[in-house]
């Protein structure tokens, strides 16, 4: 369990305990080590447990429990105080960062904002030379046309990623109209995405992960919706929050875009740490690379994420070079992917993952390889630093009308 942060919670009301509780339980990050009623036991059930984290609810008595944040301080360094408060009171913040307090969460606590306190204390442990592992790599599957095979590339990355029994692994269809990830899978899913976006404020972790449906190769899947007038009713909010859950939950999140680049897949795009960008070695392929990557460099922190892959390499004779490619998207070629459609047709056609299908084939392994080359990838950074307001600005304001959500 060493990426699990370990939680000691104190609150003297015991609905707002039990609801936070029921909150962190969810999560597979947390390890609920201990819970308190009383201000004045908290100290030394920290003192015993030693958490990485104790969550002091204020409300019962600020006083009598930012006098307990700063003794915990000196008692227990090593423990993250995170403080939780139904004000937003200026003075009152400033009074429990000056006791120690690390975070200030409001009540009600929003999901996406314990996670975003949790994850900053984690880096911030990793920063001491603490050896856990980093969060969720999210990466988005792009493609610079129609049939590029962004979906091929999704689903058989995110069951590569999930053989590897130190991940988890989660695949959302985003492709929301005529997504097929789950035909590749040959899964008939329960529940979708509009069930789990629609249902995001009251989920827990427990709950989400039973929406998901597991493959045999261990990875997840949450599909696009069955019916086409269900769409409108994800919201690039909605889809935001459910990656934030998704991302607390799993270490790896592929998300298998749509080619409309519409708000939701603005939203991915943001929130993943790589992105990764299939194209051909065609004009048309090449052509729309250019015009994305253009549109990317307005958006603060998306260039820097995209990785390019020509896909079906030796496909035909008479196709632009790698170089050529290279110069006129102006960015290197992350991988090549080797043309091998018998292989990819039969695979789908079965509903059948490459890694299981045809292991040994070229194109598995050079999937296999560049699973590999992604997660040594360093130059991982956090998707949250982008700007998000002025990016989307960027790309709606140059394809108003493909974006109009
Ligand atoms: N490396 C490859 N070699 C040969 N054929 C491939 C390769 N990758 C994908 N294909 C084939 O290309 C076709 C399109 O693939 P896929 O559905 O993955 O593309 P896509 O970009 O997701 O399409 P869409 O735009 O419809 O979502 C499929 O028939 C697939 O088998
Ligand atoms: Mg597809």
């Amino acid at each position: 369990m060493s990426n699990v942060l370990r939680l000691a919670i104190v609150d003297p009301n015991d609905s707002q305990r039990e609801s936070l509780k029921s909150m962190l339980l969810g999560m597979d990050m947390i390890w609920l080590e201990a819970e308190c009623s009383r201000y004045e036991f908290f100290a030394d059930v920290v003192a015993q447990t030693k958490p990485d984290i104790g969550l002091v609810a204020i409300d019962g008595d600020p006083q009598k429990a930012l006098d307990l944040v700063t003794r915990l301080g000196a008692a227990s360094p090593n423990c993250a105080v995170l403080v939780v408060s139904s004000s937003n009171d200026g003075s009152l913040i400033l009074q429990a960062l000056r006791a120690g307090a690390k975070e200030f969460l409001t009540q009600p606590v929003r999901i996406e904002d314990l996670l975003g306190a949790l994850g900053r204390i984690s880096e911030r442990r990793l920063g001491q030379g603490d050896n856990r592992p980093r969060g969720c790599q999210v990466i988005a599957v792009a493609g610079a046309i129609g049939g590029v095979g962004t979906t091929s590339l999704a689903v058989n990355l995110g069951c590569i990623l999930a053989q590897d029994p130190q991940n988890s692994v989660a695949l959302i269809d985003l492709d929301l109209c005529l997504g097929d990830a789950d035909v590749f899978l040959d899964t008939i899913p329960d529940y979708t995405l509009v069930d789990v976006a629609q249902n995001v404020t009251r989920l827990d972790f427990t709950l989400l992960k039973r929406s998901l449906t597991k493959h045999s190769c261990g990875l997840y899947l949450l599909p696009r919706p069955v019916q086409l007038e269900d769409i409108g009713l994800i919201t690039p909010d909605d889809l935001q929050r459910v990656i934030g859950l998704l991302k607390a939950t799993f270490t790896h999140l592929v998300l298998d875009l749509s080619k409309g680049y519409t708000a939701t897949d603005l939203i991915a795009l943001e929130m993943a740490n790589h992105i990764l960008l299939t194209t051909q070695l065609d004009l048309p392929c090449l052509r729309n690379a250019v015009r994305l990557m253009m549109s990317f460099a307005n958006m603060e922190g998306l260039a820097e994420k995209v990785k390019i892959i020509v896909n079906r390499v030796g496909l035909e004779n008479g196709q632009i070079t790698l170089k050529k490619a290279e110069e006129t998207i102006g960015k290197e070629i992350f991988w090549q992917l080797p043309n091998d459609y018998r292989t990819m047709i039969e695979a789908r056609n079965n509903g059948i993952p490459l890694i299981e299908q045809a292991p040994k084939a070229a194109i598995t392994q050079s999937l296999i390889a560049m699973a590999k080359a992604l997660s040594n990838d360093d130059q991982v950074k956090a998707p949250e630093a982008a700007g998000r307001k002025s990016g989307l600005g960027g790309l709606f304001g140059l394809w108003p009308s493909k974006s109009g959500k």
